[in-house]
């Protein structure tokens, strides 16, 4: 028996759960209940993530306590997981004296360790209210675009990100006085130090390739930046206890909230902490998306290292949720909440159509929304539910078979996939898992058909056939049940109602029932109505607009909604003079052609036009995000004085400019329209 710790991550207390964020929860969901099915000890911790700026930003405008708003969130949070029936061992909070215990606890270690440095970086301060002003807390007009009212952080106009020192006539929200500039403290941590650690951590196996692969190279490179990890006050959050009037930044205390939910539950269950987080023999999974990685990859285990903590077995990580091949986006009407999608469809539904779409790749899934509802009723409701619906009525009063009955090795083959559908289901191919299902319930169906109870019940010398047919008709369904209930634990809940029976193990699939009696069949899945579906999507979208855009509150508009992970992932450089900046040299230029270069695992060589006759061949490690053909004409940005570097395939006569993280996710920076090759870029 293995004992496994699973969470997810802690969802921010200042939003309500969409249907991007039930990827993660659906998928830890449907882990845990599969190992719980397999006899295994697992449990299930997550929390609300509360701290931070965003809280009080909200709590001041709505004239009320972070503590209050962040109640309310939690029982939001709560009760739509449960709409879904995402079932936790314990929820919790990061607000809680069990995670800022363990805060201290860590804290401390890291300062043993010696990983703790003091660094001074320049910060707004309010000279009225006598205090630093954190990014949100600053407004002013856009250096960019030159909008007026826009957040310290980002333009919600035209998207330029900047730091609140860049803003023209800065105003702090708290009093509405014009803010200077001070040098602040901040405390940082220096994963530096453990490099090597980190290096060969997370090559181990414990990552799935794609993220192990980007971090190799990332290894390689350059040195772990020092990660600012404090913040002055007022802050929402932990005050550090050996740096008074400095709080923890959210993001140090947000993991440790795992520990804390742990803890709490341990609690009330009599259980020791030591067993699950200082113990070798605890495997620990953290589910997680792709945009949280550096936090579970770096800072976390470098924490859990430093401090003694039991690492994390493995971190499996999940891409974004696109609707109908975009974005989720609330003026279409595809950001849905969690609570709207339950007013109006079953939460089967999206548990089934998301296990369908998941794999253990770090993959972006697509909500298509006429598949969705095609799957469904396609799959589920008509080669599953219609087993039992044809032929549970015929034996209601006789019961099953007093034997199981020939049935040409169905239920032998049924028993015996099991396993492979068991060992999809803990890699995480859950997709894998459900096409398996779903060819054995192609075999059910003919079987059904053929046999035709509908008319055996016609002839009175053939009530045994029939009780036969049924028999194995429903024990074929019942394995197919079996093998969907960590998905579908409602279907399996109303099946095993059925038969008399709950379904708590894996093992039951493979011995069919016999001699049974046989419940009333009542309905188990409607099918999907289309117009759902639609009213669905409609509600969300006049919802979002009628919410939209309260710009001057002080808050920012909720139709950006931009975390602040990729700036704290990789915190803003020294600063330079505007010398330093003059001296690279930016130019437009278009790719004129973009080749393969087949040996080599990431380049593409691009022929850059500058104009007339300029061109330059550069070679970009961008294949993994972009394919030849779609770059050719595009216009991008050139670094166009970097010397010229010999590499193996050629001399690569300079860098194009691109965000992101890496692999799939590189995004090329192109001019808006009207730029023209050669053009000068600064
Ligand atoms: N509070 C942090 C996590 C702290 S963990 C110690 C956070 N919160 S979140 O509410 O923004 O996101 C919670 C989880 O949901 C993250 O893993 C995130 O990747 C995931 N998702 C949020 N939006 C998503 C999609 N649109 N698609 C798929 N997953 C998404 O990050
Ligand atoms: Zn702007």
């Amino acid at each position: 028996m293995r004992q496994i710790l699973v969470t997810s991550a802690l969802p921010y207390a200042n939003g309500h759960i969409h249907i991007g964020h039930l990827v993660e929860y659906l998928q830890t969901d449907i882990w845990v209940r599969f190992q719980k099915m397999q006899g295994h000890r697992c449990v299930y911790f997550c929390a609300d993530d509360t701290h931070g700026t965003a809280i009080t930003i909200r709590a001041q405008a709505e004239g009320r306590s972070e503590e209050e708003v962040i109640a309310e969130m939690s029982e939001a949070h709560q009760r739509d997981f449960a709409g879904f029936g995402i079932e936790f061992d314990h929820y919790g909070s990061t607000h809680s004296d069990e995670t800022r215990e363990i805060c201290r606890e860590i804290w401390a270690a890291l300062r043993h360790a010696d990983m703790i440095t003091e660094e001074e970086i320049d910060q707004l301060f309010d000279t009225e209210k006598g205090v630093f002003l954190a990014d949100r807390f600053v407004r002013g007009t856009c250096p960019k675009c030159a909008s007026k009212d826009q957040p310290g952080d980002n333009c919600g106009h035209c998207g330029e990100t900047y730091s609140p020192t860049d803003l023209v006539d800065p105003v702090s929200v708290l009093s509405g006085s014009r803010p200077v500039v001070r040098a602040a403290t901040h405390l940082f941590v220096q994963i530096e130090k453990l490099h090597d650690f980190l290096n060969e951590w997370t090559q181990s196996g414990t990552l799935p390739a794609e993220s192990a692969n980007y971090l190799r190279n990332f290894f390689l490179n350059e040195p772990l930046r020092n990660w600012d990890i404090s913040r002055p006050g007022p802050y929402f959050g932990f005050e550090i206890p050996d740096s008074p009037g400095n709080y923890w930044y959210v993001w140090f205390d947000a993991p440790i909230g795992y520990i804390g939910a742990t803890s709490q539950w341990c609690k009330r269950h009599g259980e020791n902490l030591d067993d699950w987080w200082k113990n070798d023999e605890t495997e620990i999974h953290h589910f997680i998306g792709k945009d949280i990685q550096y936090f579970h990859t770096l800072f976390w285990p470098a924490m859990l290292k430093t401090a003694g903590y039991t690492l994390p077995t493995r971190v499996h990580i999940h891409g974004f949720l696109t609707v109908d091949g975009e974005k989720m986006s609330k003026s279409r009407g595809t950001f849905v909440r969690a609570s709207k999608y339950l007013e109006h469809l079953h939460p089967s539904y999206l548990r089934y159509y998301y296990a369908t779409k998941l794999s253990s790749r770090v993959e972006d899934i697509d909500l298509n929304l006429e598949e969705f509802v095609t799957r469904i009723n396609s799959d589920l409701v008509g080669k599953v539910v219609n087993l039992a619906s044809r032929t549970a009525k015929f034996v209601a009063g006789t019961g099953l078979s007093e034997t199981y009955p020939d049935d040409g090795g169905l239920f032998e083959t049924f028993a015996s996939r099991g396993r492979d559908i068991a060992a999809a289901y803990d890699k995480g191919d859950y997709s894998k898992a459900m096409r398996a299902i779903m060819e054995l319930a192609d075999q059910a169906n003919p079987y059904v058909e053929s046999n035709a109870p509908w008319e055996l019940r016609k002839d009175p010398e053939k009530q045994k056939e029939l009780q036969d047919v049924c028999t194995v008709a429903l024990n074929l369904f019942r394995t197919l049940v079996i093998y969907l209930a960590p998905v579908l634990p409602d279907l399996a809940a109303k099946s095993g109602a059925l038969f008399g029976e709950t379904y708590t193990n894996w093992d039951q699939a493979a011995t069919p029932l016999t001699g049974r009696p046989i419940a009333k069949f009542e309905h188990m899945m409607r099918r999907v109505e289309p117009a759902r579906v639609e009213a669905m999507i409609h509600e969300s979208r006049e919802e979002a607009a009628e919410q939209n855009l309260p710009v001057s509150t002080g808050e920012a508009p909720a139709i950006w909604d931009d975390a602040g992970d990729a700036l704290a992932a990789s915190p803003i450089a020294n600063e330079i003079g505007i010398d330093d900046f003059l001296k690279i040299d930016l130019r437009i230029a278009r790719i004129l052609a973009a080749d393969e270069v087949p040996e080599a695992r990431k380049l593409v060589r691009l022929t850059l036009g500058l104009g007339g006759d300029n061109t330059r061949t550069v070679f970009a490690g961008i294949k993994s995000a972009y394919t030849p053909a779609d770059l050719v004409g595009k216009l991008v940005v050139v670094v166009a004085n970097l010397a010229p570097r010999t590499m193996k395939f050629g001399v690569s006569e300079g860098m194009i400019i691109a965000a992101g993280p890496g692999g799939e996710d590189i995004f090329l920076l192109s001019p808006d329209e009207g730029a023209v090759p050669g053009q000068r870029v600064g």
